[in-house]
């Protein structure tokens, strides 16, 4: 029996899916509390193999064992996502990451300033580490993160292992930063998801490159110029022909239903405008005041919010490219990205 508590909030997601008149197949989705019993079943799940959606400060990650094959398969399954796209393992601690695999003294350096934060370090995976090959989709890399929520935090220290996560969210759309985006787009598709209330980051972490000199492979929640002071230099990007890529850097991702234009200071007629800053008509503005913080944290809960109002074209306002404006502006142009549909 899992240990967790009902009440109006908590249930099955199906429960609350029904309500909302949507069909389900395969599993009932459980939403557990935050709690010991939550956390505690929620361990309980991943050691059985399952994939439990959790909180982190960036986003929702769809978390399973890390070192257990089918398990992992499970996350792919569950997302529709390409197998040669590999995943970031989580862990409580540099301590721990120290067991999968090796730190270079840029490694170490990023690690000791940031964790647990929103920073993923790319390094030399460990001979005999344990980890399953679908997390590394083969490479000798691993991607390794110590995520800084006190819920995710709870769930690794229950678990005691690495949980492989990756966004929990349909393959090629928007990043959850709630409960109910998780549900929204994973119900009936896995075992449970633990309500840790809205992510505090609201965009994906930084990915950096450690295995020589240090690259940037994905901007995110910790802003490139924090890299870059920590290092005292500046980073490679993907673009310089001698740096190694990240195979997942496909350009239409984080799509709402809506076609998306962007850097528009006069919307057509029919475009629903997505404002920053001081703009007239905006159905939804990030920032009115302008703070690139606050807009992060709320971008893809606006991607979502858009997407229930049925908006089948969309305006964004332009947003300045410095801090987390890079981050921003990368999930933009991606959810602006010509579609394979
Ligand atoms: O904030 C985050 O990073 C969230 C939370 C859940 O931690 N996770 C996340 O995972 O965004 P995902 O799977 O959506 O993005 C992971 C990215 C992918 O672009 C993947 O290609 C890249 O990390 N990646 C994973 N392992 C890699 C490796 N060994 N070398 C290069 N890139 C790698
Ligand atoms: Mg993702």
């Amino acid at each position: 029996m899992l240990a967790f508590q009902r009440n109006p909030a908590y249930g099955t997601g199906s429960e609350l899916q029904s309500k909302r008149g949507v069909t389900m197949d395969q599993k009932q989705t459980v939403t557990l509390r935050p709690d010991e019993d939550g956390i505690a079943a929620a361990a309980q799940l991943l050691r059985s193999g399952e994939c439990v959606a959790f909180p982190t400060e960036t986003v929702y990650g769809l978390g399973a064992d890390a070192c257990n094959d089918t398990a992992v398969a499970g996350i792919y399954a569950a997302k529709g996502r390409p197998s040669f796209n590999p995943l970031i393992i989580h862990v409580d601690c540099v301590e721990t990451a120290r067991r999968y695999c090796d730190f270079t003294p840029d490694a170490e350096r990023l690690a000791q300033a940031f964790w647990p934060g929103a920073l993923t370090l790319v390094l030399p995976l460990k001979a005999e580490s344990g980890i399953s090959k679908l997390v590394t989709a083969g490479l000798d890399t691993v991607a390794v993160r110590a995520p800084d929520h006190a819920v995710g935090q709870a769930l690794l220290a229950a678990f005691g292992r690495p949980v492989a996560a990756p966004s929990a969210n349909p393959s090629g759309r928007i990043s959850p930063t709630t409960m109910q985006h998780v549900l929204a787009g994973l119900d009936g598709k896995i075992a449970a998801v633990v309500d840790g209330g809205a992510c505090g980051v609201g965009l994906e972490s930084t990915i950096i490159g450690c295995t020589g000199a240090p690259v940037l492979m994905r901007a995110g929640g910790l802003p490139v110029e924090a890299v870059e002071a920590c290092l005292g230099r500046r980073l490679m990007t993907e673009e310089d022909p001698s740096a190694p890529k990240s195979p997942g850097q496909l350009l239409s991702h984080y799509a709402p239903r809506g076609r998306v234009r962007l850097d528009v200071t006069a919307p057509d007629d029919g475009e629903v405008l997505l404002g920053f800053g001081e703009v007239d008509g905006a159905a939804l503005n990030l920032s009115p005041s302008g703070d690139l913080t606050e807009a992060a944290a709320g971008l893809f809960a606006a991607l979502h919010q858009l997407d229930n109002m049925g908006a089948e074209r969309i305006a964004v306002a332009p947003i300045p490219d410095h801090g987390l404006g890079r981050a921003i502006n990368d999930r933009l142009r991606r959810a602006a990205a010509p579609r394979g549909d």
